[in-house]
């Protein structure tokens, strides 16, 4: 499965922070047995975020997962930014997500983490702590596979 990975922080596309987040997701997919075939780092823009985003689907990314901007901070456009270009939400996603967060902290119930479907793409919005953002993709890794084989249009058993 080709995978793009976004990094969304005005801090560390500045250069002021380091980018970990993006290197942990992109940890997991490949532990995962995925391929990650694109990489970005873009501020807290909403059309630099959009354009991240069209720009790995028309790579042949059939899954983003993006990290950063989905807490409640003014600047925390994410889920606003997905939303614009996606063709449908898809609500189970964020639910289990904060769901099993809970369990590891309080703060979850801030998070707007969120799935969408942009064009025949599956869009993932984690949180920007990176090991929050491994642990929120853990919760929904099972479900993925299923979901990219419907919007792909590959015949399935179910
Ligand atoms: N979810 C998990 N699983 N683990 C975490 O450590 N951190 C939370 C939350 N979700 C966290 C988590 C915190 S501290 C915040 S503020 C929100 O995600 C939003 O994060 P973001 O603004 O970095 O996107």
């Amino acid at each position: 499965m080709n995978v793009g990975i976004i990094t969304i922080s005005d801090r560390a596309s500045q250069g002021l922070y380091d980018d970990l987040g993006g290197p942990a997701l992109k940890n997991a997919a490949v532990n995962n047995g995925w391929k990650v075939l694109a990489e970005a780092l873009v501020p807290d823009e909403k059309r630099e975020i959009q354009r991240a985003i069209r720009e790995q689907i028309n790579r042949g990314c059939v899954l983003v997962l993006t990290t950063g901007g989905t807490g409640v901070a003014l600047r925390d456009v994410t889920p606003e930014a997905v939303r614009e270009i996606s063709n449908r939400e898809l609500p189970g996603f964020g639910e289990i997500m904060r769901m099993e967060s809970m369990r590891i902290t309080k703060n979850a119930i801030l998070s707007r983490n969120l799935a969408v479907v942009v064009g025949q793409t599956l869009v993932i919005c984690l949180p920007g702590k990176p090991s929050g953002a491994v642990e929120c993709l853990s919760f929904v890794t099972g479900a993925i596979p299923h979901c990219v084989e419907v919007l792909q249009e590959v015949p399935t058993s179910c």
